[in-house]
């Protein structure tokens, strides 16, 4: 009950568009620890809720944290986020999309 009340709670940080890690997210850390942009946050549970796991484990990542190193170069190869994040299944990365990947902390 708890657990499902703070995930109530998080949807309304969400519907107010402030952007942060909640419990469950993936954040990344960047090889060289590079901080600009903020290393990417990958929402877990929200990902769940609309593909089988099997959508992306273990083809597209291994079921682990911080097992996969990610480079806005595979992304644009069409591998990692960008197997979905390409315009068709999912929004594609631009200018404007940067931020939802890498939110600001
Ligand atoms: C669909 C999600 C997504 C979007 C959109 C996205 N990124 Fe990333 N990006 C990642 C992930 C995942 C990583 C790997 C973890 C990390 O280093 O933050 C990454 C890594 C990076 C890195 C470090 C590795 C590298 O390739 O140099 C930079 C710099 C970066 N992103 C910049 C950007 C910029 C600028 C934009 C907008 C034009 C952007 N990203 C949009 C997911 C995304
Ligand atoms: C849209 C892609 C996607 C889907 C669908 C998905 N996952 Fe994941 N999962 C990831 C990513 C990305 C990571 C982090 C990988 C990394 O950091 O290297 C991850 C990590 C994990 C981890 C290890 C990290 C943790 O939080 O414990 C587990 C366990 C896991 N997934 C289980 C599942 C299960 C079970 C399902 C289905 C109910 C599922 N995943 C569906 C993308 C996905
Ligand atoms: C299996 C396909 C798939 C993969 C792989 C995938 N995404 Fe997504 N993602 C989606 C879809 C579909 C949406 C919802 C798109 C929409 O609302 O138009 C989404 C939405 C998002 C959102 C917006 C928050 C939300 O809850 O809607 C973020 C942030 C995001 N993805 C980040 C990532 C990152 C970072 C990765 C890689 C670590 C990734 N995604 C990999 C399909 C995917």
């Amino acid at each position: 009950m708890i657990r499902r009340l703070a995930v109530i709670v998080c949807l309304l940080c969400s519907a107010a568009a402030v952007v942060v890690a909640a419990d469950g997210d993936v954040t990344f850390t960047r090889d060289g620890g590079g901080t600009d942009p903020a290393p990417a946050v990958f929402p877990h549970w929200s990902h769940r809720i609309r593909f089988r796991c099997y959508a992306c484990h273990d083809q597209v990542f291994p079921m682990a944290r911080n097992a996969t190193r990610v480079t806005m170069d595979d992304i644009a190869a069409g591998k990692a986020c960008g197997t979905c994040h390409n315009g068709r299944r999912a929004w594609a990365v631009t200018f404007e999309t940067c931020n939802r990947c890498h939110p600001a902390r």
